[in-house]
């Protein structure tokens, strides 16, 4: 039945935006929603009305009249709320094709397949991204592909190369003797001092970055013997986020460990991604800063159980057992110290589309269903700068809306099976009209 629905709707929506071609009035459309949650408050509310016009909010209440000529969604058996969001996630990476897929395979060959993962991703309910880390520049160019029309996918901000010191989880595909040498040294995110750094912030944001990502520490996945090391100074830490902030563009910095989660934080990172091994002044630090949490903690189990099936090296698979549990107990801890909490989920080390999973491990480590909802609507839209235009059902805002059977507030796991999808005014997925 639902299938049914579903191709309708896709029909619809092919209709409808080769009618709103022709037509120089934006289209209207009301959506009866049964019941719809409000991130900004925290709140459950019952039977309102969304009027969408072209590709805003135009209102949002209970019982608004339907404007003549709208076209009526009917959701009012279902939950609405705003598309959510995921701040941490490689829209090439495939996991499928070797954990280092996204620095190892060519940009042509993540090209062909990264257009479909944005499309898995915008189904599972995401309608807005931020993609920490490609080469040559295929996120952005899947970015402006989706911008204009071309291809299905969530908004994206992108990071372009990941930046980070020799040696570093950033030094992959372009310098790593283990990886190959297959882009000159220029060509990769890879930069050693403050100078150096400084030009390759300015490099990346010059080619369209959205944000700045770097790598703070040793990774789990990146070819280092140990993970959670700092792998640069303070100083060099220092240079790139004022680089980068003096141009306008926030830093997302990779961290697992305890001192260099503390020294990105002193520089000032927007945001901490993974935060395994945070001490209680690191989260005290946060905590007084407004630093993000944005920790991966679904992507652990899926590491452990079918990494090991892929013949993928067990030293990585030991630093994996090193973090992931740590890194749940730790998250626990900063959810109830008060850190402010952003939704990154690393999807593309997980194949894409299961993003939604997190929601019931930040549940399960210690976030009420609302607040996992809100730090993947509200806190993320703060954390991209889009406060005024995504994180809520909002007059005004994008028209990014999406839809579950049932409450999840009452049981969060739904939010993995999303059946209504909107993103700009357009519906991509599942809706009853009459
Ligand atoms: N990209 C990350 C890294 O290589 C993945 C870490 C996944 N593990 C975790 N427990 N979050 O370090």
């Amino acid at each position: 039945m639902f299938k049914k629905i579903v191709v309708l709707a896709a029909l619809v929506s092919l209709f409808s935006f080769a009618a709103a071609a022709q037509d120089a009035k934006p289209k209207l459309i009301a959506i009866k929603a049964g019941s719809l949650i409000d991130t900004v408050n925290g709140r459950v509310l019952k039977d309102q009305v969304i009027i969408i016009e072209g590709e805003r909010i135009k209102a949002v209440g209970p019982g608004l009249a339907i404007p003549e000529g709208a076209d009526v969604i009917d959701l009012s058996n279902m939950t609405v709320l705003p598309g959510l969001s995921d701040a941490h996630v490689h829209i090439s990476g495939d996991p499928t094709q070797g954990i280092r897929s996204r620095s190892t395979l060519s940009g042509v060959q993540l090209a062909t397949t990264s257009h479909v993962f944005a499309r898995r991703t915008l189904f599972a309910g995401f309608t807005t991204v931020r993609d920490l880390g490609s080469i040559e520049f295929v996120s952005l160019a899947l970015k402006r592909a989706i911008d204009a029309g071309s291809v299905a996918g969530p908004r994206m901000l992108v990071a372009n190369y990941y930046i980070g010191a020799t040696g570093s989880p950033a030094d992959i595909g372009g310098g790593s003797p283990l990886t190959g040498s297959k882009l000159p040294p220029e060509m990769t995110g890879v930069a050693d001092g403050p100078d150096a750094i400084r030009q390759k912030v300015r490099w990346n944001i010059r080619l369209g970055a959205d944000v700045i990502k770097f790598g703070a520490s040793s990774g789990v996945l990146s070819d280092e013997k140990v993970v959670g090391v700092a792998k640069y100074t303070q100083e060099e830490m220092d240079a790139l986020v004022d680089e980068s902030t003096r141009l306008g563009v926030k830093v997302a910095a990779h961290s697992h460990g305890t001192d260099a989660i503390k020294m990105a934080v002193k520089a000032g990172v927007a945001s901490i991604e993974h935060g395994s091994l945070i001490d209680d002044e690191g989260i005290r630090m946060m905590k007084q800063r407004g630093t993000y949490l944005s920790a991966d903690i679904y992507v652990s189990d899926y590491i452990l159980s079918e990494y090991s099936k892929r013949g993928v090296e067990e030293i990585v698979l030991q630093k994996e057992r090193v973090v992931g549990q740590k890194q749940r107990e730790n998250f626990k801890k900063a959810v109830e110290a008060g850190v402010k909490i952003a939704f990154g989920t690393d999807a593309g080390v997980y194949p894409h589309g299961m993003n939604g999973k997190q929601f019931a491990y930040m549940v399960q480590w210690g976030m009420t269903p609302m607040a996992a909802i809100q730090a993947a609507t509200v806190n993320n839209a703060d954390l991209f700068g889009m406060s005024d235009q995504i994180g809520s059902i909002t007059a005004g805002k994008f028209a990014d809306i999406i839809a579950v059977e049932g409450d999840p507030i009452a049981n969060i796991k739904l939010l993995e099976d999303v059946k209504f999808v909107m993103k700009g005014g357009t519906v991509y997925k599942g809706a009853a009209r009459r």
